[in-house]
């Protein structure tokens, strides 16, 4: 029989272990992130909140392998991610991971289509699998009549559904998405909460998502509180936990 313990470890999918990032620029020294350790189970929906500039942003960051910290460690799926190489560590993201911005950081000058196969481009997908698996994202999203349209042309909730199936093309294990909702008006933004919500519950998948919305963080599983690069205090939502579980 597996002990809780083994059991717990076997089911954390991101363990964070003092992690700090110090921004150096002629202006001076900027702590962004102190000495944070938590650890996500697989499948768990985390809220990050916190005020501006509190470090929310370059959490996620390191979380994503975007940008290397100046101590501390991430494990994904047991593997110490900085302890890569900048190729090694260019896999693992486009492998393992998945990501939705604010702005949705689509490239306006292609196709709604060709931006969601781009990940499965650079993971060697074939063009028919890749080409397949993206209309087959965009239909279950609802925009595959928007496949041949330049972003641009989309509204906004569309666009960041494109993100969206984007951040799925490779079916990561994580989706870390930073204030998803923050240029969308509410309803919007509650169809694309939702989505994620449903990503979690159904898929499975975890998601990690930094909001100013206190109604949203109070509809995830968890929500981790920063305030000046420390966690402040990490709530679990003990209804959606019995759900989880
Ligand atoms: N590339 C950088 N160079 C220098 N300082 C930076 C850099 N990125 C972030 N910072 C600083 O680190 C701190 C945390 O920034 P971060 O973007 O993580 O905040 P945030 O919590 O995401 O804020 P917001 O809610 O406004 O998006 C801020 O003081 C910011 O000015
Ligand atoms: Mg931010």
């Amino acid at each position: 029989m597996m002990s809780g313990q083994q059991y717990y470890t076997a089911s954390v999918t991101m363990k964070v272990e003092n992690l700090t990032k110090v921004y150096s620029s002629s202006t001076g020294r900027v702590v962004s992130l102190n000495d944070v350790s938590f650890s996500v189970n697989k499948g768990e929906f985390v809220s990050v909140v916190g005020p501006s500039g509190s470090g929310k942003s370059t959490l996620l960051n390191m979380l994503g392998a975007l940008d290397r910290p100046t101590s501390g460690k991430v494990f994904l799926d047991g593997i110490d991610i900085f302890s890569l190489n900048d190729s090694q560590l260019a896999t693992v993201r486009n492998d393992k991971l998945g990501f939705i911005f604010q702005s949705y950081n689509l490239i306006n000058r292609t196709t709604v289509l060709k931006n969601v196969e781009f990940p499965g481009i650079i993971g060697g997908m074939s063009d028919a699998d890749r080409k397949r698996r993206a209309l087959k994202l965009l239909d279950f999203l609802g925009i595959k009549n928007k496949a041949d349209f330049k972003p641009l042309n989309l509204s906004g909730g569309q666009q960041q559904r494109v993100a969206i199936a984007r951040a799925l093309m490779n079916d990561p294990k994580i989706i870390l998405a930073d204030e998803p909702t923050g240029n969308l008006d509410t309803k919007t933004g509650i169809d694309v909460f939702n989505l994620l919500t449903l990503l979690s519950r159904e898929f499975k998948r975890t998601i990690i998502m930094v909001t100013h919305n206190p109604e949203l963080a109070a509809a995830t599983d968890r929500a981790i509180h920063i305030r000046d690069g420390s966690i402040e205090k990490d709530i679990i939502n003990v209804e959606r936990w019995a759900f989880f579980c």
